[in-house]
């Protein structure tokens, strides 16, 4: 257990929520009494919520179908389009000249998009698709920087049905190549690049690498013009973005599609092989990403300004800076940048120029502004915050406190919530007029989440018993994934298999206090989390194992101040190297894996060996290497250990 895990785990403070408010759920009771509701007729409740929340075209007529389970579907024989219900029904409601987007690129320069400008573009975006052959059902690749056409275009898709697979634009073209390959994409939208700390983050060139080789099922690639890069056309194959809208009318009738029609796929690192391709489909996921809105941060759409700072390449961009904002009418704000560029007051900047009142960030982000100092947030007006929320990783007590009393100067309630690619919105989280709050804990499942932490057999850990255990979740919701795109089997064995299908397990460990609040200690399988983002051991290990000097790899994670977990690679080479190469050879590694995966899968440390350290049976000894990695005296069991002088090696190479 990591020294930031023991610090959350021994947390006695806590704070009440302010009182006096009239948000969607605005007191303990109110929270409880929706509970009681759930535990007494779920369907109902769900059934319920989904015809208040949702425009419909067509009425559901069973709310749960679990015959195939765990291949659940939600709110059977319904008809919706999503981007009907993000745009044309609130500008039904007379709200077409409110912002939709607002989005500030690195440089400064800020557009408002109105939601009649929003569903004009989206219309525009469809049509130019259809005209490029794209039907319901086809993929398409989204590899794109944080700017207003990611969001156009993952709503385009929807209008028509096309399935979006949205990839970080800091991906490599191998992981994208991967990506098309496995989701058959006929289209790819990109740019010619992005802001990255001043400089331009070319794209296109990744796109053209990927499709080198392979990729046949791509026949055309739409590129938006942004940041005024030179880009290489392939003839027949690649037009530009703004060309082939200006060229198509600005409405296009949305396509009614079943609840269950897949919306998208989004990959995430899992224990064992290549990413898995996260199937979510329609009507739940939009329910969730809308209910989560009004319930967690108390959203009004009428009043509040979002911003979720996670790019569209991630899950909680999807939900939280495009899908749940617009659901609910409201305005989200884009940011296209690094947040401490030009300085590390530019996250503040940014809140203070738009009048942010809602703002949701990542723990590692919080940690890095902390060590910048209080004197960045303290030269913006940040009064007009009210509600703050964390997600993507354990927060330790003292960023929890700093944000509290620095950013929202003790006057905002922190919401720190639990959740997953795979469950596409919140799980656990507090309520922010709701539950009251302690440092480090993600306190209480939402209204209609049946959440529990259970030992290896899944029976239930007594609250407050101090130990931990597996975090599962013990009924289906609306938002879950669907299943892993082209491999039902796996969908089956990584979720379900450990507790004979009963329940999902999330890979998390957990513990519950007293109170039922939930404290999320890590992932107990072989995935890091590095700097919120998820990245599997597996994966950075056959990356670096495919360099042609590697003989064997093995990568663990040890604790970092800022990133959460920083990625420690132990490696063997083919041939023997003395100590004066080892800085120039791991330079080429951490390279290499940049190449293969993306920059964010770099080693922080890379440590030679002639050996891993391996069971006799041939194992390699992770829990060894953790330590080792960690700085730790061992803790571990070395009896087992096949060559014992493996270890002193490793301790002295760092
Ligand atoms: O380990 C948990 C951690 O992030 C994992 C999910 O990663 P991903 O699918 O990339 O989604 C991240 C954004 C939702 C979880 O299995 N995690 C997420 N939120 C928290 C968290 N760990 C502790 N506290 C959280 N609030």
């Amino acid at each position: 257990m990591s020294e930031t895990i023991t610090s959350i785990l021994e947390e006695h403070r806590s704070f009440e929520p302010p009182l006096g408010h009239s948000g969607s759920i605005a007191s303990l009771d109110a929270y409880q009494a929706l509970c009681a509701e759930f535990t007494e007729d779920s369907d109902a409740s769900w059934g319920r919520l989904a015809n208040k929340h949702l425009n419909w075209n067509k009425p559901f007529t069973e709310v749960l179908n679990r015959q195939h389970a765990p291949f659940f579907r939600w709110f059977e024989d319904g008809k919706l389009n999503l981007s009907e219900n993000c745009l044309d029904r609130h500008i039904a409601n007379g709200l077409g000249e409110r912002n939709a987007i607002i989005w500030e690129s690195e440089a400064g320069l800020v557009r408002h998009i109105s939601y009649n400008a929003l569903l004009a573009d989206v219309c525009r975006a469809a049509n130019a698709m259809s005209a490029l052959g794209i039907e319901a059902g086809d993929r398409v690749i989204i590899y794109m920087p944080m700017i207003p056409e990611a969001a156009i275009a993952m709503l385009a898709c929807s209008r028509i049905g096309a399935i979006h697979s949205v990839v970080f634009g800091a991906f490599s073209a191998q992981a994208l190549r991967d990506r098309i390959e496995d989701t058959a994409a006929r289209l790819i939208i990109t740019a010619d690049g992005g802001a990255r700390r001043g400089a331009i983050h070319a794209l296109k060139p990744n796109v053209d690498e990927a499709l080198s080789k392979g990729c046949a099922s791509i026949e055309h690639v739409l590129i938006v013009n942004h940041a005024g890069n030179n880009v290489d056309m392939r003839a027949g194959r690649d037009l530009d973005w703004h060309d082939a809208l200006k060229a198509q009318p600005d409405q296009r009738p949305p396509l009614s599609v079943d609840s269950e029609h897949p919306l998208f796929i989004l990959y995430t690192s899992g224990s064992t092989g290549k990413p898995k391709g996260i199937l979510h489909s329609t009507a739940g996921y939009l329910l969730w990403a809308r209910l989560t809105m009004l319930w967690t941060f108390d959203f009004r759409a009428e009043s509040d300004v979002f911003w979720c700072t996670a790019d569209v390449g991630w899950i909680t961009g999807h939900t939280y800076s495009v899908y749940g904002p617009l659901a609910c009418g409201g305005t989200t704000v884009m940011y296209e940048g690094v947040p401490t560029y030009p300085d590390p007051g530019r996250l503040w900047k940014l809140c203070a120029d738009h009048a942010v009142t809602i703002f949701y960030t990542a723990p590692t982000a919080i940690r890095a502004l902390i060590k910048a100092g209080d004197t960045w947030p303290e030269q913006h007006d940040l009064s007009k915050l009210r509600v703050l929320g964390t997600v993507g990783e354990p927060i330790n007590p003292e960023a929890w406190m700093w944000y509290r009393d620095v950013i929202g100067q003790g006057r905002c309630p922190i919401v720190d919530t639990w959740w997953q690619t795979e469950t596409g919105g919140h799980m656990i989280t507090p309520l922010p007029f709701a539950t009251a709050t302690k440092p480090g804990s993600a306190t209480l499942p939402l209204p209609g989440i049946d959440a529990a932490v259970v030992d290896e057999y899944g029976n239930e850990i007594k609250k407050g018993s101090g130990d931990g255990g597996l975090l599962v979740l013990r009924q289906p919701w609306p938002s879950m994934l669907r299943g892993i795109w082209g491999d039902d089997q796996r969908y089956i064995d990584t979720y379900w298999h450990k507790f004979n299908g009963s329940y999902y397990f999330a890979g998390d460990g957990a513990r519950c206090d007293e109170d039922g609040y939930f404290w999320i200690m890590g992932r107990v399988d072989d995935v890091l989390n590095v700097s919120g983002h998820r990245l599997g051991t597996m994966e950075i290990e056959s990356a670096l194992v495919s360099h042609a000097g590697v003989a064997e790899a093995a990568v663990v994670g040890r604790p970092h101040d800022i990133k959460g977990e920083a990625i420690c690679a132990f490696v063997t080479m083919k041939k023997t190297i003395d100590d004066s190469m080892a800085t120039a050879l791991a330079a080429e590694l951490r390279a290499h894996v940049s190449k293969e995966i993306g920059a964010i899968a770099k080693p922080d440390d890379i440590r030679f060996a002639d050996n891993l350290p391996k069971t006799r049976s041939g194992k390699i000894m992770r829990r060894l290497l953790r330590d080792i990695a960690a700085g730790r005296d061992i803790v571990s069991d070395t009896s087992t250990l096949e060559d014992q002088s493996v270890v002193q090696q490793l301790q002295q190479r760092r």
